[in-house]
């Protein structure tokens, strides 16, 4: 069973509209739940762009499934993927339904263009598959699937290419009886006329999808009033990201330091929680064994005489300055070159003066009467 499936399922069931955002890394899955997002878009678009190339296919199958797995693995939110064309043929779909669903991905969205796709706002080739065609690939991917949990949807392009609502509709509803779980509803408007035109005429219980990337003056609400379940904000992340990217590498190029920008992105604290360094070092503690060679440096004595007595006026022995080191780092530097991490150092003369760093210091109070077997 496929867990986010089942998730993203009974979300659907639960009503309202949900709302999932586009990524193409698991950073960007990480800042969608915690900004208290219902799921993730794992974009042609975002991902292409992330691999600076054109939203035209150039990418392969297992790339774009790559980075959904990443995406996948940091958040707890369902993954949609974006299959684009499914790859090639309907056996080409049955092959990627396999691949997707066993990774773990919530549900895929297959587009009734031509393999290979462009994006659907590039003007010039943009050629749809016949409704057969498109049907029997809805059918393999149902059929290739597992589990009932897994979700398929299909993505009509008919308003993409200006083919009208009459064959919008008609491709809705045979994409619909063919099993398809949801509807995507694609336009490149301006304005939420055309898809809300066609979300009043659909009389199905197949919930329908929206990608307001054009029309974005829109709100969820006013999308969810027409009747659509779940609208995905696309790019909106990489968008961000180019922008602020650009503007602090121009600014740091231009001043020659990066104190200019320091105020404007994320704080090294910011990106350690990103990353999870807390839990790292909470694992640490429970499960990083030290290693079993415990090594004990005693530098508890006061040294004199032979022309110590000035260099060691107010430091033990072991943090003489040699060329910029201690003796004391010399003899840890040494110590762990050769695996011993666990030191203990035993001080004395001047104990409050010893700097061990990552050692443990252990105090000889009574140096001045015992020798270095008690220590
Ligand atoms: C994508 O994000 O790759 C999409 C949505 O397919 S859009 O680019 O808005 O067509
Ligand atoms: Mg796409």
């Amino acid at each position: 069973m496929n867990r986010k499936s089942a998730l993203l399922r009974r979300r659907f069931e639960e009503g309202g509209i949900l709302r999932i955002v586009g990524a193409h890394n698991g950073l960007g899955a990480k800042l969608i739940e915690k900004n208290g997002f219902d799921g993730i878009w794992a974009g042609g678009l975002e991902i292409s762009t992330a691999h600076a190339v054109p939203d035209a296919n150039i990418l392969t199958m297992t790339d774009s499934l790559n980075a959904a797995i990443a995406i996948n693995e940091a958040t707890s939110l369902p993954v949609v993927c974006d299959c684009d064309t499914g790859y090639g043929n309907a056996s080409n779909v049955m092959h990627m339904v396999r691949k997707y669903e066993a990774a773990g991905l919530a549900a895929v969205v297959i587009e009734d263009k031509v393999f290979p796709k462009v994006n659907s706002f590039i003007p010039g080739r943009q050629e749809l598959a016949s409704i057969e065609e498109f049907v029997g690939k809805i059918q393999a991917a149902k059929n290739a699937q597992q589990h009932l949990d897994f979700m398929v949807f299909a993505r009509v392009e008919a308003l993409i290419v200006g083919w009208g609502q009459e064959d919008a509709l008609r491709r809705a509803r045979a994409y619909a009886d063919a099993g398809a779980d949801g509807i995507v509803i694609h336009s490149k408007l301006a304005t939420s006329d055309e898809v809300v035109a066609f979300a009043r005429e659909w009389k199905r219980r197949t919930p329908l999808v929206v990608i307001p990337t054009m029309f974005y003056g829109v709100t969820a609400s006013e999308l969810e009033r027409c009747g659509f379940q779940m609208v995905i904000y696309a790019n909106h992340g990489l968008r961000a990201a180019m922008r602020a990217m650009d503007e602090t590498f121009r600014a740091v190029h231009q001043t020659g330091s990066t104190a200019a920008v320091e105020d404007r992105i994320a704080s090294m604290k910011e990106v350690f929680e990103v990353q999870g360094m807390s839990g790292l070092k909470d694992e640490e503690k429970r499960f990083l064994k030290k290693g079993s060679i415990q090594a004990v440096i005693p530098a508890a004595g006061e040294h004199r005489g032979r022309g110590f007595n000035e260099l060691l006026a107010d430091r033990p022995l072991c943090m003489l300055d040699v060329c910029g080191k201690t003796l004391i780092e010399r003899q840890m530097d040494l110590l762990r070159s050769c695996g011993v991490n666990d030191i203990l150092v035993v001080a004395g003369h001047r104990g409050d003066k010893v700097a061990a760093e990552g050692a443990t210091v252990l105090c000889n109070d009574k140096h001045d009467r015992t020798d270095i077997a008690y220590s």
